[in-house]
């Protein structure tokens, strides 16, 4: 897995508020929305495009379009939908499709209680959503099913994730076969003995929607 921490002013200065125990939800929903568009600017990078040509009022001017299928993108509930429109900003004519995960807080081992996409993801880019990865078991499912229907190129965007998660899904999708990028605003410290991340940020879930 291709691992890319962002690393821009902005980004941090707004990772650092989200952060704050003082921070409100309304804030809190605000700065993610705002993040992820920073970061879908860096997570689309690879985002395909086929040559055209269109006419200006000038010449003739090569150029690209975004190339179909269009790419899907994935959030996870319940905190991934907070990161929903912050994607479409820069995404406006992608497909959306849903996958409802929760993270057991004993054995913290997750398992999917909705799903919601398309049957056939063959050939398709899919950018998964989820504002923290913890101990990446969630992730790791995601992109595994993702993969079994078709799915060929994996960006997943997170607000933060553990060195921990990262290494999980490193060694869950050794030979997963297609290719897998991480683009987060932050990387931190540790877990905790209770799956959180330190410093983190607490739980995003509730801290977006109480
Ligand atoms: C949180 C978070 C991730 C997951 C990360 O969701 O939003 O989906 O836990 O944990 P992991 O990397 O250890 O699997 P949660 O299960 O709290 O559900 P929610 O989004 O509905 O609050």
């Amino acid at each position: 897995m291709h691992v890319h921490v962002a690393d821009h002013p902005l980004i941090s200065h707004k990772l650092t508020v989200l952060r704050d125990e003082r921070t409100d939800s309304p804030t809190f929903r605000r700065l993610a929305d705002e993040l992820v568009t920073l970061l879908a600017y860096e997570a689309t990078r690879d985002v395909r495009v086929d040559p055209v040509t269109v006419q200006t009022p000038v010449a003739e001017a090569r150029g690209v379009r975004l190339s179909t299928p269009q790419p899907l993108v994935v959030p996870i509930l319940r905190a991934g939908l907070g990161m929903l429109e912050g994607m479409q900003r820069l995404l406006p004519t992608a497909e959306v499709g849903f996958l409802g995960m929760v993270r057991n807080e004993e054995t913290l081992e997750a398992t999917t209680y909705a799903e919601r996409l398309p049957d056939d993801l063959a050939r398709r880019q899919c950018y998964v959503l989820d504002p923290m990865l913890a101990t990446g078991g969630t992730l790791s499912a995601a992109i595994e099913f993702l993969v079994q229907r078709g799915a060929d190129h994996i960006t997943a965007v997170t607000l933060l994730a553990a060195p921990e998660g990262i290494a999980r899904v490193e060694a869950d999708l050794a030979d997963i076969g297609v290719p897998v990028t991480l683009v987060t605003a932050g990387l931190d410290e540790r877990l905790n003995d209770k799956g959180y991340i330190v410093p983190g940020l607490g739980d995003a879930g509730d801290r977006l929607y109480g």
